[in-house]
Order: structure tokens, then C-alpha cells, then sequence
């Protein structure tokens, strides 16, 4: 009997393993070319006489729901737009990113919000790394000086959201480690230490309050700005406060792995391995290596799916596989995601308005979201895939 389980055991090693070689790109990018293609044409259409309306985010009833350049997904799509460029190298892409990019430029002064480096870091921040654009360069410096606002020394953390005052009084959430690469970025652009420190501090902060015994993490933690002390914690578009929403752990995985990316603080790369085995060893993580929305949701397997975590994880993995002494599972982890994102998560070409992926999940409490395209689950499946090609 138990060698018939080892052995079925190492039938399913072989096929798991066989299943993880990296993707092709060239068919999927003309792919993702055709079907962005559509896009354009899409939001042509849905724009109307609504010019603040700059970016792709999500179907509403089949519909294409456009955001304003506020909204915190605005970048991914000049984002998508780059990395299209950058693969193809076709001037045509280039345009159409500049393009997208420049409608952008406004929120380098919006400090109501943390969600700057999503917005601008995603769309000038990519663009700059391709083009060393010197007008770039001064978007993403006056970005980080706004965000900076934001911080306050006593918490040592950066304010995530100014909503909900009567339920927070100056809130942190998991998300907000993805808006430290543009601090980084600033520092590096100027050499001014101040944009570094402020991430340092937010990223030693987090760690110390947002995350379990198990290296989980919480969505929201409240703090008091007299004491700094953690007020309380809880979950916002999670299952329930003490449960692990999966992109919660995905930007987790992918902050730390940066933070190390940037300082070589050892501390972040240990802390990117422990969210990594969380996530690569939970019992609730599907066969596929697609995430439920919640780690804990009440009726997995009957849950949706969050491929856009899915896209996250599979970027994260692929840069802490060249960091890490667990490179071979992360590189492993990271192909089967992305081969399946391939073969079973995309749209059908010439469908849905032109989105790559399908089976995201925004916010499931809210009902708001659940089983749809999301610009960044395309925007982080085609970076993870550059990031396979780039190993
Ligand atoms: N930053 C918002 C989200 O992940 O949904």
C-alpha cells in the first residue's frame, strides 16, 4: 500500500513538474497584441465625451468600465502598453504608451491617496526603465515627494486610505508594500536618501504589525498616531479579519522581494520565503497554483478564483527565484502558474473587449468584482512573463 502511494506520489511529482516549463512567449504576446488591439477600439467607443475616462479596468455586465486617472488601476493599462513595446519593439506600441502614459501625468500632485505607486510607477516608472526618458524621470520624482506626504514618522508607516474615517483612524494596509518601489526609484533618480528611508521605515513597520505567526498577513491595520501602537486589525476585501486574502498575500510576496531587491536587507528576503511558503504549502492552494480570492473562503472549492493574485504571485516567485536558495521551487510554482494562466485563464481572441485574462476577483465582500478581467492580472501576467524570458 505505501508503495503504491510513493509511487503514485512520484507519478504526480513527474507530471507536476513536467507541466512547469517556462512559457513560449512569442504566441502568447501576438496574442496579447491582437486582443489589445481590441482594447483600443473598445475604449474608443466607451469613452463617448467622457475624456477623463483614460484607462481600461474590469467588465460590468459585459460591459468595458473605464476609470478616471485617479483611480488606483489607471497605470496598468500604458503599463501593458510598455511591455507590449518592449517585446515587440514595434513604434506603434511605443506611441500608444506614450500616449496612454501622458494622460497620467496630473496625479504626480494627487496626495489624497497611497495608491501612487501603482499608478504612476506601473505606467512612467515601466516606461522609464525602457526609455530613460528624462521628462519621466521628473514625473516619478514629484510622485514619490507626494507621496512622502503621506508618511508620518510616529507610525512610520505611509497612510493608506483617507475612507472610512469613522471605522479607522489612519489605516495600513498589505497593498501599500507595492508603492515603495517608486520611493526607491526616486532615491536611486536623485540620491536623496529621504524617499529610501521612508520605505525602509514603512517596510520594517509592516513587518513587525501586519503579519501572523504563519507569516500571514492581515489587510488593514489601524494605528494610533499619538503612540504609534497598532489600534486594531482586520480585513476590508477579505473573507474575515483573522483570514488570508490571497492578493493580500501576493503583494506581501512581491513587496518583500523587492525591498530585498533594493536594500539587500536579508530580514525582507526571509520575510518574501516565509509569505512564500505560506502561499506554496497551503492546503487551500488549488492544484493548479491559482489561488481562491481567500485562503480561507467558506466554500473553496466552490469559490472564484483570483487570477490576478495568481499574476503576482508568478512575478514575485520569479524574481525571489534569483535570490533565494529555493529557486528551483519558486521557478517551478512560478511556470506552472503561468502556464495555466496560458492555457486555461485566457479570453478568447477577439472576446471580451480585448482583456487577456479572465477569473479575477476585486472585492468579493463588496460584490463588486468577483469573476471578471482586472487590468492588473493582465498587467502582471505579462510582466511575469518577461520576467521568465529575462532569467
Ligand atoms: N489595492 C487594492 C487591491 O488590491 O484590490
Amino acid at each position: 500500500m505505501q508503495n503504491k502511494l510513493v509511487g503514485t506520489f512520484a507519478l504526480l511529482l513527474a507530471a507536476f513538474m513536467a507541466n512547469a516549463q517556462a512559457v513560449k512567449l512569442a504566441p502568447v504576446f501576438a496574442d496579447a497584441e491582437k486582443q489589445t488591439q481590441l482594447m483600443l477600439k473598445s475604449i474608443d467607443e466607451a469613452k463617448g465625451n467622457k475624456p477623463e475616462l483614460v484607462a481600461p479596468r474590469t467588465l460590468e455586465n459585459g460591459q468595458l468600465k473605464l476609470v478616471p486617472a485617479r483611480d488606483w488601476t489607471s497605470g496598468f493599462f500604458a503599463g501593458e502598453l510598455w511591455m507590449l513595446y518592449e517585446f515587440t519593439h514595434k513604434s506603434e506600441w511605443k506611441s500608444k504608451a506614450e500616449a496612454f502614459t501622458a494622460q497620467l501625468e496630473k496625479e504626480k500632485f494627487n496626495g489624497g491617496t497611497h495608491d501612487m505607486g501603482f499608478k504612476i510607477y506601473c505606467s512612467y516608472g515601466t516606461g522609464y526603465n525602457i526609455t530613460k526618458d528624462a521628462a519621466y524621470k521628473e514625473v516619478i520624482i514629484q510622485s514619490a515627494k507626494t507621496l512622502s506626504t503621506r508618511f508620518n514618522p510616529v507610525v512610520g508607516c505611509i497612510r493608506s486610505w483617507d475612507h472610512h474615517k469613522e471605522q479607522w483612524g489612519y489605516p495600513v494596509i498589505i497593498d501599500n508594500m507595492m508603492n515603495l518601489e517608486l520611493l526607491f526609484a526616486a532615491t536611486r533618480l536623485t540620491g536623496d536618501s529621504s524617499f529610501y528611508r521612508i520605505a525602509v521605515s514603512h517596510a520594517n513597520t509592516t513587518m513587525k504589525n501586519h503579519f501572523r505567526a504563519d507569516y500571514s498577513s492581515y489587510h488593514v491595520v489601524d494605528y494610533d498616531t499619538l503612540t504609534g501602537k497598532v489600534v486594531k486589525r482586520q480585513t476590508h476585501q477579505g473573507y474575515a479579519d483573522e483570514s488570508a486574502w490571497a492578493r493580500g498575500q501576493a503583494w506581501a510576496l512581491y513587496g518583500y522581494t523587492m525591498c530585498y531587491r533594493e536594500t539587500k536587507n536579508v530580514a525582507y528576503l526571509q520575510q518574501a520565503e516565509h509569505v512564500a511558503a505560506f502561499i506554496l504549502h497551503h492546503p487551500n492552494l488549488p492544484a493548479d497554483k491559482i489561488p481562491y480570492w481567500d485562503f480561507n473562503a467558506p466554500e473553496i472549492p466552490n469559490e472564484p478564483r483570483d487570477v490576478s493574485a495568481a499574476g503576482v504571485i508568478a512575478s514575485g516567485l520569479l524574481e525571489l527565484s534569483k535570490y533565494s536558495k529555493n529557486k528551483k521551487e519558486y521557478l517551478s510554482v512560478a511556470n506552472t502558474i503561468l502556464q495555466n494562466l496560458t492555457k486555461s485563464y485566457r479570453s478568447p481572441i477577439g472576446e471580451n473587449k480585448g482583456f487577456i485574462l479572465l477569473h479575477s476577483t476585486g472585492s468579493k465582500p463588496a460584490k463588486s468584482e468577483v469573476d471578471v478581467p482586472l487590468n492588473y492580472g493582465d498587467y502582471y501576467y505579462l510582466e511575469a512573463l518577461l520576467r521568465q524570458n529575462k532569467k
